[in-house]
């Protein structure tokens, strides 16, 4: 009998050793301590031994099952412990992961520019305007004064569609759009693409980018048009900026003029990206609407007058962020647009 309990000492402490979950462990604890359990059966023989032997066996089986509880026991507070942890890393949070998984969009750095130009035009009273890529060589060329024998109409500098449509050489023809659509007063600018027959290199691309801007009342003078500039200059590019207004040739406006910023680099000291002269030229062109192009689109050009402007965005843009090469800003390559 003694040896029977210790076999079932042996064998209860080797199973629950073992023990991986809560139901095996219910299912021991029947097996050793339920009343049809081992340990009880056993016990239930205590009849068949001799009185003297009976208390010495007695004591042991006591033993026994103290011992198998107590090893219960600690299985049962360990498979609880191993089931909370369990359930921790189940419910771990990486509180260290970025919230940020998506990658969001932005804007061109072009767009960038064109939403600065005419955010700058609207604070100064002008409204935002639109015009078609695909223009008339009327609205292009002829309503804008311009020679029927005048160069840049030739095949070889614009891209006809057919003998009467165009892609756009300039954002000017948005100004007549304008004058034909709104009666004066009137302020607009208008920003888009532009296509001349240019071979690419660093600094020309087929495509690029103009805003225009047109202003029509009445005693409108070339003094407004240089104050409209300046001002303009200052606030895109810096307080300390100048204009210089050089005369200019423009079928569209009378007088005509281009303008002259401050350099960039060293803001009129001169250096070697000025050659010493201490401006940046060409940056826009202007003049005083021609009465001719107002008379056009049917505006009276003895009582109202008129300024207008044009510039390049690209070359803005690259100045603005310091891109040399005018093709990084079309060949739409993610680690040159992934920086804006
Ligand atoms: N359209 C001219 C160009 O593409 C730029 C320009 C010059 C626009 C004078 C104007 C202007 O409105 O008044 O070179």
């Amino acid at each position: 009998m003694r040896d029977r309990l210790k076999k079932i000492r042996e064998e209860a402490i080797s199973n629950i050793e073992v023990l991986n979950n809560l139901d095996g462990w219910e299912s021991l604890r029947i097996k050793y301590m339920g009343k049809k359990g081992e340990l009880t059966l056993v016990l239930r023989e205590m009849g068949n031994i001799s009185k003297e032997e009976r208390p010495i066996i007695g004591a042991l089986a006591n033993e026994i099952r103290q011992q198998i509880e107590g090893e219960l026991d600690k299985a049962k507070d360990r498979l609880i412990e191993e089931i909370k942890k369990q359930q921790i890393e189940k419910e771990k949070i990486d509180i260290t992961i970025s919230k940020h998984t998506k990658k969001l969009g932005h804007y061109h750095p072009l767009l960038h520019t064109i939403k600065e130009l005419e955010n700058l035009f609207i604070s100064m009273g002008f409204s935002v305007v639109d015009g078609p890529e695909v223009e008339t060589v009327q609205y292009n060329f002829d309503a804008l004064n311009s020679p029927e024998n005048h160069p840049s109409r030739d095949l070889s500098d614009t891209f006809y569609i057919t003998k009467d449509i165009l892609l756009r050489t300039h954002t000017s023809p948005v100004q007549i759009r304008a004058m034909k659509q709104i009666k004066p007063p009137l302020r607009i600018v208008s920003a888009g693409r532009t296509f001349r027959f240019d071979d690419v290199d660093d600094t020309h691309s087929p495509m690029f980018h103009q805003l225009e801007g047109l202003v029509i009342d009445e005693k409108v003078t070339m003094a407004n048009l240089m104050h409209t500039i300046d001002i303009f200059i200052k606030k895109l590019f810096g307080e300390d900026m100048e204009t210089r207004f050089r005369p200019h040739h423009f079928p569209f406006t009378e007088p005509s003029a281009e303008v002259d910023v401050s350099c960039f680099e060293c803001k009129g000291k001169g250096c070697s990206v000025c050659n010493g002269t201490g401006w940046s030229m060409e940056l826009l062109g202007c003049g005083m609407v021609h009465p001719k192009v107002l008379e056009n689109c049917g505006i009276d050009s003895e009582r109202y007058s008129g300024f207008a402007f044009g510039m390049g965005i690209d070359r803005i843009t690259m100045v603005k962020y310091g891109i040399n090469d005018i093709r990084l800003l079309f060949e739409n390559d993610n680690r040159f647009l992934e920086q804006f």
